[in-house]
């Protein structure tokens, strides 16, 4: 039986109430995924002030904030050794990686109906040019706060130090996704991020390169 089939059970058992559960299952995915947690309060932060530079609604605001803390949730079905692996892959490993998409929105769907959320975690790994997974959606077929989700989540991946890459800097990271606008990242979505990093240049973004704990709690103020 794998690790996944083995939480099932607990994942699927009747709950108390569905954001007792909610919380539980993110504590949990935080206590697997020790550096997800960091990695995730800043994808949420992040993805909401991309939010609001496209002037979605406070409560769709809200749902990207859940769906991004919770956007890599399926890793808790990937072995904590290979999240933790420091070198490359191997093949057999990123096909395990690469489900966690689609085991995130299984492990949510008795929790949360809340399209925004649940697109977060499922699409959050597409491309606009249909070579993303788990379901290869292609341009606007993907849902903007998916589209958002997905620059956020690249761009603090970029600047996190991790076991296999350094940190970059706040520029090479604009500067990576702006390469790649069009092609793996929404170009709406890329340019607002530019102009959210020159409007706020100085305290915000850096702040997310030298200290990211610092920028956690911002986004819920
Ligand atoms: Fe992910």
């Amino acid at each position: 039986m794998s690790t996944y089939e083995q939480r099932r059970p607990l994942l699927y058992s009747r709950p108390r109430s569905e954001a007792h559960e909610l919380a539980t299952l993110t504590r949990r995915y935080f206590a697997h995924d020790f550096e997800g947690q960091t990695h995730a309060r800043n994808v949420a932060w992040l993805a909401v002030r991309l939010g609001q530079a496209f002037s979605l609604s406070r409560q769709d605001l809200l749902a990207i904030a859940v769906g991004a803390t919770l956007h890599d949730v399926g890793k808790l079905t990937v072995p904590a050794a290979v999240l933790e692996t420091p070198g490359v892959l191997t093949s057999e490993e990123w096909k395990v990686v690469r489900k966690h998409p689609a085991r995130g929105d299984l492990l949510v769907s008795p929790l949360v109906r809340h399209p925004i959320v649940r697109s977060a975690i499922r699409w959050h790994h597409e491309r606009v040019d249909g070579r993303g997974y788990p379901d290869r959606l292609r341009g606007s077929e993907i849902p903007l706060p998916a589209r958002i989700v997905a620059v956020a989540d690249a761009y603090e991946a970029l600047i996190a130090a991790r076991p296999y890459s350094a940190p970059r800097s706040a520029a090479d990271a604009i500067a990576e996704l702006v390469d790649c606008a069009g092609s793996q990242f929404d170009s709406e979505c890329v340019r607002r991020l530019v102009e959210l990093d020159r409007s706020i240049a100085g305290p915000a973004m850096p702040d997310l390169t030298c200290n990211r704990e610092a920028a956690l709690p911002r986004y819920a103020a």
